[in-house]
Order: structure tokens, then C-alpha cells, then sequence
């Protein structure tokens, strides 16, 4: 089926290997599912069925174990729906799916939903649908989030199975919650599959998850096989989390916090696109302004500017500062907020990378979060409780999967101001953090957290491994520089 580039990006048009159908297929296909529908063939359901693969494979296995299937498949290319009824033994019609009236007048479910949907980011003005979710995405969720509401809605609700193959920021996505709570709420997540490659040639790292329907996975903290859930907010993170090796959370963080959030004692915030272009005419090499602090520069517990270069609006800076009489009034306005007392947070890291800016010198960059301190909290504290491998382990468990690369994960302003704050003393952190004994304050906000013993050793054997990670990674870009 030959076509068009843009088109294929247009309609998420990236076919899944034979390998991971069949992986697919045979988690879900088993004598057990196929025995459960008391010798009726099974209704199975492709809605972005492409080639039709998948049901090929699924009636191959249905067959294997004695039992026949109707398979039904959906697709918006008029194109693949002629290969599909001409190859296959699948009922195929063209429509858009997300659009269809699914269900008979006698409700009839499907046994099993199964494929790959499209991934067609809202961001992207290409693919975006305009906003309106119809099957109760937030406004940027993926398109791969609504096929995913949209199957719950059609499979038997009394040991039906849906799997699919999804790109992986579902599993954390913030505009995916909803998609996730109704899942949560129905089924048990029973299999999933991820390597942090990329499988095929989508343009996003995927995962392949499949859920059965009847028994719900939802319950407080987080369970071995199913949905986690901290602050309200349902996270499929364990797919990415198990695999990377990133310790169990820890209990603290499956408890209502007594003790508030971080958002409770600092405003957190990142800079968009327009301060972006903003500060552009402002920045250089000169000794004029406050420096600028993008991402790179930041590592857990102190700032690398002037140390190692840094890559800004295409171009290359040795110390860039932005020359405040430079900006124009608006980001001049921007720019003076910012100049207090504050924590600056990288973004796209693999352990969470904070560093304390007490006297209110530097100027963040984008996508850099900051976090004004409010309510008599000093920015040492802050600094200090994100600089705690406990702080990163609960980040993992509510991010994972986030990342633009799949060691790495996106950590925003409301991310953050979720983490819930610690209980006990953190005056000895602050210290240690100031001298720049890192790992005597990440050990010291584990204690104030009240991990285990158990706890402590695991996170710090974990968070220990990240850090020497980063301090070879800057070995590295020095030899090279
Ligand atoms: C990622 S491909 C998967 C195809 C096939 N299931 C596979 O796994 O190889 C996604 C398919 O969804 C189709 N598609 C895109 N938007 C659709 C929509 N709104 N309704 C139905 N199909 C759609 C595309 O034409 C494409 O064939």
C-alpha cells in the first residue's frame, strides 16, 4: 500500500511489524478468552485497521484454539479498506471512527478491540482536530487517546479485552487522565510491552498495552500490575517505570499529604514561546544583564554557566546574559518578576535537577520551571526537597513515559506542584545543600520524608547511579569542548 509521506503523517499512518501484532495477538488470543465465549465466534473490532494485520492475526489465533471470529475492521483511507475486503476475510468500512454511531440497536459489544490507532499530536497544526474533544480527551489529547476512550466504550464490559498500540506519553499524559480514569475504573491492565526504541517507523516512542474489562485495577498507591493513582490523578507509568529500574514508590506518596504540596509554598511557572522569541534580541556574549539558564545548564544542586556552553535560538553561547535595556517593555516587565529568590528546574532529565538562585541573579530560559517561594518557605528548602531521590522516584512514577527520549522524563510546573512536601526537619538538607554535598541532602529529605530504611537504601542506590550518569556525561562534553 504505497503512499504519500505527509498523507501517512496526516492520518497517523505507520503500520505495525509482524512481530508486535503477533506478541499482541498471542497475549490476548489465549484458550482461556476464546473458551470464555461458550463457542460463539468472537466479535472483534480493528477502528484503524490500515492493512487489516491485526485481524488476520487475531482470526489466525482464534482458529488455533478451535473457535472462529467475525472481524470487523474501520479506516478513514478508502484505499485501505478496499486491500482489506479484497486480502482478508474482515467486514471493512470506511469511516472516520471517532465519528461513527458504533454500537447496533441491541447494543452488541465487541469481545475484543484491538490495533494501532493514529497518533496525530494536537500541537501540531496538521493533525490537530481544533480543540473539541468528543470522547472526553483534554484539548491537546492525542488523537490515540480518543480511539482509546472510544474502544472502552464499545468493548463487553464482562471480560472483554482491548489492546493497542500507543505512543508511550499516553501512560502520563495530563490531557490522557480522563481516558485513563474510565479504563482504570472498568478493566485491569493484564499485559504490556515496551523497550524505549523505537519499534517502527512512528515518529513517537511507543508502547502496546491490553487492558481485561469486569475487574477494576483502581485502588489508592500503586499496584504491580495496574493503574497507580497520587493526588486523584490515574498513571500507567509502571509500563515504562519496571522496565527502566526505577524503585518501588514510596509509601509516603500513596497517603493524602497532612503536610500540603510544594504548590502550596511556591508559585511554579515555565516560559512559553513568546518570552522565547522575546529574549532572542537580548542575549549574547556580553558582559551586560543577568545570565540566561536553559536547561543544560542546570544539574541537581548547582549551575554550569560560564562553565559549558550552551546552544540558544540556534546559536552558540559561552556566558550569555540578556541585556535588560535591550527587551522590549513587556519582557522587560517579565524579566523584573523574575529577577527574586527562586528555583530553577531542568526539563527532560533523568532524575529531577534543581538549583537554588537565593539573591534572584538569573534569568530562566525555555522550557526551564521556576519556583517562586511563597509563604515564608525559603528557596533552599525547595531546592533541597527536589534535590531528594525520593522527589525523583515519585516524579518517575507520575511522569514515566513522558520524555522525549525514554530515559528521561518531562517535569512541568503542575507536575511539580504536586509533590507532596515532607513532614520532618529540613535544616540540615539546606546545609549540606549549600556546601554542595548533594548526597548528604538527598539523604537527609529521604529521612525528613520518613522513607523506610528499606526505602532510603533502594531510592539513593538508584538516584547514586543517575548522578554519576550525569557527572560522565559532563566529563565527556568537556574532553569534547
Ligand atoms: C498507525 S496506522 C495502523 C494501521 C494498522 N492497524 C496497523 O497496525 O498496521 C493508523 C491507521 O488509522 C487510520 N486512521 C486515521 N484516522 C482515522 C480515523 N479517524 N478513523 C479511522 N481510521 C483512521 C489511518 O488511515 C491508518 O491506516
Amino acid at each position: 500500500m504505497g503512499v504519500a509521506n505527509d498523507d501517512r503523517k496526516r492520518r497517523g499512518a505507520w503500520f505495525t511489524p509482524d512481530h508486535l501484532v503477533n506478541a499482541i495477538v498471542e497475549a490476548v488470543v489465549d484458550e482461556a478468552f476464546v473458551a470464555a465465549r461458550g463457542g460463539r465466534a468472537l466479535r472483534v473490532l480493528d477502528p484503524a485497521c490500515g492493512d487489516g494485520r491485526f485481524l488476520t492475526a487475531v482470526l489466525a489465533a482464534t482458529r488455533a484454539c478451535g473457535a472462529d471470529a467475525k472481524v470487523y475492521g474501520v479506516d478513514i483511507d478508502v484505499a485501505a479498506v478496499e486491500y482489506v475486503e479484497r486480502h482478508t476475510e474482515a467486514v471493512a468500512l470506511c469511516a472516520d471512527a471517532l465519528h461513527c454511531d458504533w454500537l447496533d440497536e441491541q447494543g452488541a459489544t465487541f469481545d475484543l478491540v484491538i490495533g494501532n490507532p493514529p497518533y496525530l499530536s494536537q500541537m501540531a497544526a496538521t493533525t490537530t482536530r481544533g480543540g473539541a474533544s468528543r470522547h472526553g480527551g483534554g484539548p491537546y489529547a492525542d488523537a490515540a487517546a480518543e480511539f482509546l476512550s472510544l474502544a472502552a466504550g464499545l468493548v463487553d464490559p464482562n471480560g472483554g479485552r482491548l489492546a493497542f498500540v500507543l505512543p508511550q506519553s499516553i501512560l502520563s499524559a495530563r490531557d490522557a487522565t480522563e481516558a485513563r480514569r474510565r479504563i482504570d475504573e472498568r478493566a485491569t491492565m493484564f499485559w504490556s510491552s515496551w523497550t524505549g526504541e523505537r519499534d517502527f517507523d512512528a515518529e513517537v516512542f511507543t508502547c502496546a498495552v491490553a487492558f481485561e474489562f469486569g475487574k477494576s485495577s483502581l485502588r489508592s498507591g500503586s499496584s504491580r500490575n495496574g493503574a497507580s493513582r497520587q493526588g486523584g490523578v490515574s498513571s500507567w507509568s509502571h509500563v515504562v517505570t519496571e522496565r527502566v529500574g526505577i524503585p518501588p514508590m514510596p509509601a509516603v506518596f500513596g497517603c493524602t499529604p497532612s503536610t500540603g504540596t510544594l504548590g502550596d509554598r511556591a508559585l511554579l511557572n515555565a516560559n512559553f514561546r513568546d518570552e522565547y522569541y522575546g529574549m532572542i534580541p537580548a542575549v549574547g556574549d556580553h558582559d551586560i544583564g543577568p545570565p540566561l539558564v536553559t536547561s543544560g545548564l542546570i544539574d541537581p544542586g548547582s549551575l554550569r554557566w560560564g562553565e559549558i556552553p550552551v546552544r540558544f535560538a540556534k546559536r552558540r553561547f559561552a556566558a550569555p546574559r540578556i541585556d535588560l535595556d535591550a527587551l522590549d517593555p513587556k519582557m522587560r516587565a517579565w524579566a523584573d518578576k523574575r529577577l527574586v529568590p527562586k528555583v530553577l528546574v531542568a526539563n527532560q532529565t533523568p532524575i529531577i535537577e534543581a538549583v537554588c538562585d537565593p539573591t534572584g541573579e538569573w534569568l530562566p530560559g525555555v522550557p526551564v520551571v521556576a519556583a517562586y517561594p511563597k509563604g515564608g518557605v525559603s528557596p533552599w528548602e525547595i531546592a533541597a526537597v527536589l534535590t531528594s531521590p525520593a522527589a525523583s522516584v515519585w516524579a518517575w512514577h507520575r511522569q514515566g513515559g513522558s520524555g522525549m527520549s525514554p530515559n528521561a522524563i518531562r517535569v512541568g510546573p503542575a507536575i511539580l506542584a504536586e509533590l507532596v512536601w515532607p513532614d520532618g526537619p529540613l535544616i540540615e538538607a539546606v546545609a549540606a545543600l549549600k556546601s554542595g554535598d548533594i548526597v548528604r541532602c538527598g539523604r537527609l529529605v529521604d529521612r525528613a520524608y520518613g522513607l523506610s530504611n528499606d526505602e532510603q537504601d533502594l531510592v539513593m542506590s538508584w538516584w547514586m547511579t543517575i548522578l554519576d550518569r550525569i557527572t560522565n556525561r559532563h566529563r565527556r562534553t568537556e574532553r569534547a569542548c
